[in-house]
């Protein structure tokens, strides 16, 4: 029996009130994600990529039910979660964990590790108090390779990707089937970025589990994705396996993210050409018809003005959304 998606959404829709409305006008709202679809397999990693303000962290918070949902359906291990409320929605939230970009302000800095450790398992009743669940956080702490004694110290005293690594611990208190990682490596030094990455790999090949890892940089999802969607303007653009997206990108803005991400081999690399796009991004709160890209592309064609590009299979398990490529 094949297990279902770890996660699933069809056209998700999240729009946000801008401006109230008054009795000669009606509000005003922005689709900060528009109708996007896409699944994640349990064990697998789906690498959601785009530039900044194209809907990444509001399709995290929308999946997590921390953002209403406008239109679409979300489904968690084949169940519909997307009116879920109450206590099945308590549940369902120790099976989905967060683990977000800045590990400076995500750790209570008047709290010793083990209690940030511990509060998800007291949250959901599954200890009493810190000392019960001493030996499980010294274990995940373990896992995360912090330090013997970091349970009895402070977030002050470690640095950034000491913190994520705490930031982890605590994610996978409640033995998650998804985590969602919005941008969780942005803020490390680069050195840093890639042991996190390593160490979110390792603890999936352990335990399994689902992760949406959020970032607006190809390069940093590279390594840890399965699959990568790109996101454009509220839109998936682009979804497609790892490889496919490295060696034969179809949509326009993909190869523009492509193109910034640096070749290790300096002969190659000083060779390439960085491709900016021109013009200016799309007005969310009033966008125009047609390709959403059609302001920044360099094949706009009348069509792409006129009518969006569906998203069409290119090869197996890659789509893309686009009239002239
Ligand atoms: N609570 C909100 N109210 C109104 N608009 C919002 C709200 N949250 C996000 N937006 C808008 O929705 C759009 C998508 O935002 P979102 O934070 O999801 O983008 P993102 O891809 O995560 O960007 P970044 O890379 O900067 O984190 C942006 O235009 C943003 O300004
Ligand atoms: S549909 Fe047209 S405007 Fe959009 S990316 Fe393709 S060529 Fe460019
Ligand atoms: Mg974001």
């Amino acid at each position: 029996m094949t297990l279902p998606p770890t996660l699933s959404v069809e056209n998700l829709t999240v729009s946000y009130p801008v401006r109230a409305g008054t009795f000669w006008r009606p509000p005003t709202f922005l689709t900060a994600v528009d109708e996007v679809t896409f699944a994640i397999a349990p064990g697998e990693t789906l690498g959601l990529v785009g530039e900044s303000g194209s809907g990444k962290t509001t399709v995290g918070r929308a999946v997590m039910r921390r953002v209403n949902t406008s239109a679409g359906r979300i489904f968690f291990r084949g169940e519909e979660i997307t009116q879920m409320e109450g206590e099945p929605l308590r549940k369902l939230r120790a099976r989905m964990q967060l683990v977000l970009q800045d590990p400076y302000t995500s750790l209570n800095p008047r709290m010793r590790i083990a209690d940030i450790v511990a509060e998800p398992l007291l949250v959901h009743g599954r200890v009493k108090n810190t000392s019960e669940a001493r030996d499980h956080v010294r274990a995940l702490l373990d896992l995360v390779g912090m330090p013997a004694d970091a349970h009895l110290r402070y977030p002050h005293s470690f640095s950034g990707g000491q913190r994520q690594r705490v930031g982890i611990a605590r994610a996978l208190a409640l033995e998650p089937d998804l985590i969602v990682a919005d941008e969780p490596v942005s803020a490390l030094d680069v050195s840093v970025q890639a042991q996190v990455v390593n160490l979110l790999q390792d603890i999936q090949q352990r335990m399994g589990l689902s992760y949406l890892f959020i970032a607006h940089d190809l390069s940093v999802v590279r390594h840890i994705s399965h699959r990568i969607a790109i996101m454009y303007a509220g839109r998936i653009v682009e979804i497609a396996p790892r490889e496919r997206v490295f060696a034969a990108p179809v949509h326009p803005y993909t190869k523009t993210l492509l193109s910034a991400v640096p070749i290790p081999d300096p002969k190659i690399q000083r060779t390439r050409k960085r491709l900016i796009p021109l013009g200016e991004p799309v007005d969310l709160a009033n966008p125009p018809p047609g390709c959403r890209f059609q302001t920044r592309c360099a094949f706009a064609t009348d069509q792409c003005r006129v009518t969006s590009p569906p998203l069409l299979e290119r090869s197996k398990g890659h789509v893309a959304a686009c009239w002239n490529f």
